[in-house]
């Protein structure tokens, strides 16, 4: 289950409709935050801006210090924030220790949240009415479209229960009538709750705390694998991928697989928040 015939397609069409913004004079722009020096972070950052690139959306690029103040993150946010030409903004997690994440996201304008993570989106989407959407739960739910996997009706398993990835997609898996299980540390029986799914969805990332493998998946079932590992030194998630492909329909491999996904969410997003135009700036 290939992330890039799925991605591919979306960023074609945000190319055209960020071609369509400009002719009527709205410059699409994506403003990151990236604090501290962790060079995933700074990897992720990176594609981000070359995928806006190649779509014609501009960038702002806002890099602070590892020893930046909490004040500081805030008073970047809320410079981008105020800045009518900026019509997106994505603080990139997680921050350096110390520094919490939730005053500066939710000094993002609801209408500028394109990781959909402000108490406004978040709140949104768990009553079932969905604006910005988180991007990798909306990339999950845009590849399980694609491929053709129906969750109306099925156990669905989630193996997380963060604001970015595991809440998110239970909200969206209910909205497509899931009978969805949300899985974390402290759960007892995982092997026996996934066995008995439909359809998994992993995202713990320590391959060395979790491995889905081939005893926790039933015959035909789908596997999603949201995670970002590595396992003898290569990019890996949480799924034994040439043991669990023996058993399910579909595996989503990693590399290659939601990662690209995530990448066309956040422009697809970015081209909403723009076309909110009159509105970015309020709440
Ligand atoms: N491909 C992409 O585009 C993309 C995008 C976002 C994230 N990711 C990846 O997805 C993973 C999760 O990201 P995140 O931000 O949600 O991380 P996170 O906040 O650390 O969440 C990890 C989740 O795994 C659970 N967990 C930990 N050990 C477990 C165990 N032994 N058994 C069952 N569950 C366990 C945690 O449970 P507790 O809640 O009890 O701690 C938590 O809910 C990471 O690898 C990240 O890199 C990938």
């Amino acid at each position: 289950m290939a992330g890039e015939p799925v991605a591919a397609p979306i960023r074609e069409a945000v190319a055209g409709a960020a071609a369509e913004l400009r002719s009527g004079g709205i410059e699409p722009c994506l403003a990151t935050v990236l604090v501290g020096d962790d060079p995933a972070s700074a990897t992720y950052v990176g594609r981000k801006h070359a995928a806006c690139g190649e779509a014609g959306i501009l960038t702002r690029d806002v890099r602070l210090g590892a020893g930046a103040t909490q004040e500081e993150v805030l008073g970047a946010v809320r410079e981008l924030d105020s800045d009518p030409s900026v019509h997106g903004i994505l603080v990139q997690l997680p921050l350096p220790g110390g520094l919490d994440p939730a005053p500066p996201i939710a000094a993002i304008s609801p209408s500028k949240d394109v990781d959909g993570l402000t108490p406004q989106n978040a709140g949104l989407l768990a009553s079932g009415r969905p604006a910005l959407v988180p991007c990798t739960p909306a990339g999950v739910m845009a590849m399980l479209d694609h491929y053709g996997v129906e969750t109306a009706g099925r156990a669905v398993t989630i193996i997380n229960r963060s604001g970015l990835v595991g809440r998110p997609l239970c909200s969206l898996l209910l909205g497509r009538d899931a009978t969805v299980t949300v899985c974390h540390s402290r759960t007892r029986g995982i092997g026996g709750i996934c066995a008995a799914s439909d359809v998994i969805i992993t995202a713990v990332g320590d391959r060395s705390r979790f491995t889905l493998g081939p005893e926790m998946v039933g015959e035909g079932a789908v596997v999603v694998d949201v995670a970002i590992s590595r396992v003898d030194g290569r990019l890996a998630g949480d799924v034994d991928y040439d043991a669990v492909i023996q058993k399910a329909s579909l595996v989503s491999p990693v590399p290659g697989g939601v990662g690209p996904m995530t990448v066309a969410m956040l422009l697809r997003n970015t081209i909403t928040a723009a076309s909110l135009g009159g509105q970015a700036g309020r709440r």
